[in-house]
């Protein structure tokens, strides 16, 4: 196999298609392993093995196997309650790809987060040299972003950074904003465009007083898929980290008038304004990214390539026609509406 990916998940499975797309044979390893419609029929150029990450053994022995030259790391935990496993599997999950890396000499492929940013004020663009704001405690209103999570990947990336200047390592590190599409885990199916899609499609309301302005910087998980394929190919780019978003981040209310393009009698309709933290049938929490600000992709543009091609009319399209085709798992049936 030419391409390991770790995780079967949401990001991890849309890059094993790309790959195997592009004519590349792949291995994907997970604890709980997933196949999405989009990965059917692709014996002979796709293997999915149940493993995990945190065992050094385990991968090594499927790296002496199956010697691939390319590893993308997407294995996640998320759960910001259960720190110890978040440190377990981001962090000590990472020095173990890391490590394997340098041993057998691969091109790595590291999945970050907007999230590593923290609490920032302000509306301008985001770079990728803005000194990080503070994680911890979170503002009442962060979802992510004050959590173990935003700091595993912070210590994710420094490790990364540190073999890349230590070792050589062809590594990079991609932040991803506020990722959608096709694939997409149950756990996010009740936030963002996959809350009001679903809505619209069984015929219920979605009326709501405020959350309008809420500002999220959107993309979609095939041009992020792309953005770790170009990355792979360049192997190690001129600089470490890169913002990967659209070209612009949207409002909640353009969200709503997306979805009124393919289902014109959908009843949604949010008011001006943020969403407000507390009181409120669907918290904020999912729904916002943390801060107002646009990740800014002229770095990814200039070294690796990257170009987005789906903006929020065509990506929701792209997300529509597979939550349809998909229905089995998608519906209130399968994972309930929270409000
Ligand atoms: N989806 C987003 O909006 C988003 C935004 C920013 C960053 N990211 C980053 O992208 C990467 C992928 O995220 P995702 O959205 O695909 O998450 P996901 O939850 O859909 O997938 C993660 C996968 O990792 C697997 N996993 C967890 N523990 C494991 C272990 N010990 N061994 C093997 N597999 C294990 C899970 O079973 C799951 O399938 C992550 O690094 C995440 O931090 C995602």
């Amino acid at each position: 196999m030419d391409v390991m990916v770790t995780g079967t998940g949401f990001v991890g499975s849309n890059a094993a298609r790309k790959f195997i797309d592009e004519g590349y044979s792949v291995v994907a390893l997970d604890l709980n392993p997933t196949r999405p419609d989009y990965l059917d029929g692709l014996e002979g150029k796709l293997r999915v093995a149940k493993e995990d990450v945190t065992s050094i053994s385990a991968l090594e022995e499927t790296i002496n196997k199956e010697r691939p030259k390319i590893l993308v790391h997407t294995a996640t935990f998320l759960n910001p309650l259960e720190s110890f496993n978040v440190f377990e599997i981001n962090v000590r999950g990472t020095a173990i790809a890391l490590e394997l890396s340098r041993r057998h000499d691969l091109t790595l492929v590291y999945l970050s987060s907007g999230a590593i940013y923290g609490q920032l004020e302000g509306n301008e663009d985001l770079y990728e040299d803005e000194k990080f704001g503070p994680l911890y405690p979170p503002r009442e209103y962060d979802n992510a972003s004050g959590t173990s999570y935003s700091m595993s990947k912070r210590l994710g990336e420094q490790w990364c950074s540190m073999y890349r200047d230590l070792y050589g390592l062809r590594v990079s590190a991609l932040r991803l904003s506020w990722v959608y599409g096709r694939g997409i885990s149950d756990y996010r199916l009740n936030s963002g465009i996959s809350l009001f899609l679903r809505k619209a499609i069984v015929g219920q309301s979605l009326v709501l007083p405020y959350g309008g302005d809420s500002f999220c910087d959107f993309v979609h998980v095939i041009d992020v898929a792309d953005s770790i394929y170009k990355s792979a190919m360049v192997g190690r780019p001129r600089n470490f980290a890169y913002n990967i978003a659209y070209d612009r981040a949207y409002y909640m209310k353009e969200v709503v008038e997306a979805v009124k393009k393919i289902i014109p009698e959908a009843d949604l309709s949010l008011g001006p304004g943020q969403w407000p933290s507390e009181g409120v049938p669907i918290p904020r929490g999912g729904i916002s990214w943390p801060s107002n600000r646009h990740m800014n992709i002229s770095r990814a543009k200039q070294d690796l390539g990257y170009n987005p091609a789906h903006d929020l009319d065509r990506g929701i399209r792209e997300y529509f026609d597979w939550i349809k085709k998909n229905w089995d798992l998608c519906s209130p049936e399968k994972v309930p509406f929270k409000a």
